[in-house]
């Protein structure tokens, strides 16, 4: 079997460094691993498989000196949109975890659960992006369901981990602890988050638009659109919570049909990469203690409306730096080597 030269860009950061532990976890066909990252990381490693590996600087040139085939980009939108092409140039296919290309129309947003056909687009620019970490878990949930009842409108309230907003938001949350410790929260800074994280909730999460729903809402709405191919009513309201590792979500379904919460149960119990955690009488539904470190997505708390046949609510869980992220970029990755190997 082929094997393929990958380069991660963004190696260090909270995805980055996620991408190489999954990788050394599944049966990767991979030739040479080459972590990339700022001229800041010249000197420092990335652990891969027990191997500390050299950070190497991203440049234009590097993908053609490395001969790189699959380029995994997680270092901000603006290092996407500079340095892709250039990695799409030397020959690679580009998975990019930003939102820099999401809503390209020609570029396939894709998440291998739901929409692994569109991956067969990625020859038109070069580049496949991996959707927002809130959307992927949530459209795992919502295609199966989809399916069998048609889907009409969805509901979100989101329950986001700080690891979504990277290493420093982690450790911002932390060092608040700390000072809540020491008597002197009033005193500390915060600088990835524009309110106290530590003990507080902050129904915020990136700018907010002309519509008064922020950035993360809207990209939740169009994307699943995107990915579902179907215009689904969808509101979301997203919330950062002191949790370092694991977003939520709660979901409220309307269908088409009358739904029964047995039935969808089991029909999400045979979807792919979901695992049901459902025994309300014991205690058991899935949280993000639940899900760290797990590839799969965790549903929970399913019942009906008190009001509507046709609706379900839900609760959903999932690791936001594999499943968001690292998770359903190698996905991908697998599934495009996959094509390239029947093509
Ligand atoms: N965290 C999540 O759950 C999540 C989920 C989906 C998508 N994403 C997206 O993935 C991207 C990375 O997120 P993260 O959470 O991993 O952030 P992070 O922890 O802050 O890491 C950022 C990484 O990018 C590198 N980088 C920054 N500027 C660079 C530059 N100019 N040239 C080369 N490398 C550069 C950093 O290396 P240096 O230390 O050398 O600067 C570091 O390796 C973001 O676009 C984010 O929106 C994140």
């Amino acid at each position: 079997m082929k094997k393929y030269n990958v380069a991660v860009v963004g190696a260090n950061g909270a995805v980055g460094e996620e991408i190489l532990t999954v990788l050394s976890e599944i049966d990767f066909p991979l030739n040479k691993l080459v972590p990339l990252a700022s001229a800041r990381s010249v000197g420092k490693t990335v652990e891969y498989n027990g191997e500390e590996l050299p950070i190497i600087e991203l440049t234009e040139d590097v993908f053609a000196e490395h001969e790189i085939e699959i380029a995994l980009f997680s270092a901000g939108g603006s290092v996407s949109a500079a340095f892709a092409p250039a990695a799409v140039k030397a020959g690679a296919v580009v998975i990019d975890n930003t939102s820099h290309y999401r809503m390209d129309e020609d570029v396939p947003l894709v998440v291998p659960e739901v929409n692994p056909e569109d991956i067969a687009k990625w020859k038109q620019t070069g580049i496949i992006a991996n959707p927002n970490c809130s959307t992927i878990q949530m459209v795992q949930a919502l295609k199966p369901l989809d399916e069998a009842y048609d889907l009409v409108r969805v509901d979100v309230a989101t329950y986001q981990a700080t690891s979504g907003a990277g290493k420093s938001a982690m450790e911002e949350l932390v060092t608040q602890m700390q000072d809540f410790f020491a008597f002197k929260l009033d005193e500390s800074e915060h600088k990835a988050f524009n309110q106290q994280i530590a003990l507080n909730v902050i129904p915020q999460i990136d700018v907010f638009l002309d519509n008064d729903y922020t950035k993360e809402e809207m990209k939740m709405v169009n994307e699943t659109t995107k990915i579902m191919h179907k215009e689904i009513a969808l509101s979301a309201t997203c919330v950062r919570v002191p949790v370092l590792r694991g977003h939520s979500e709660a979901l409220t379904l309307t269908f088409d049909s009358e739904v029964s919460a047995t039935e969808a149960r089991e029909i999400l119990r045979k979807a792919p990469n979901i695992v049901i955690v459902d025994e309300p009488s014991e205690a058991l539904y899935p949280m993000p203690t639940t899900c760290v470190d797990m590839n799969e997505t965790f549903v929970g708390r399913i019942r009906e409306d008190n009001y509507s046949k046709n609706m379900l609510h839900m609760f959903v869980v999932a690791d936001n730096l594999r499943v968001g992220a690292a998770t359903n970029a190698v996905r991908i990755a697998q599934k495009w080597v996959e094509m390239e190997g029947e093509a």
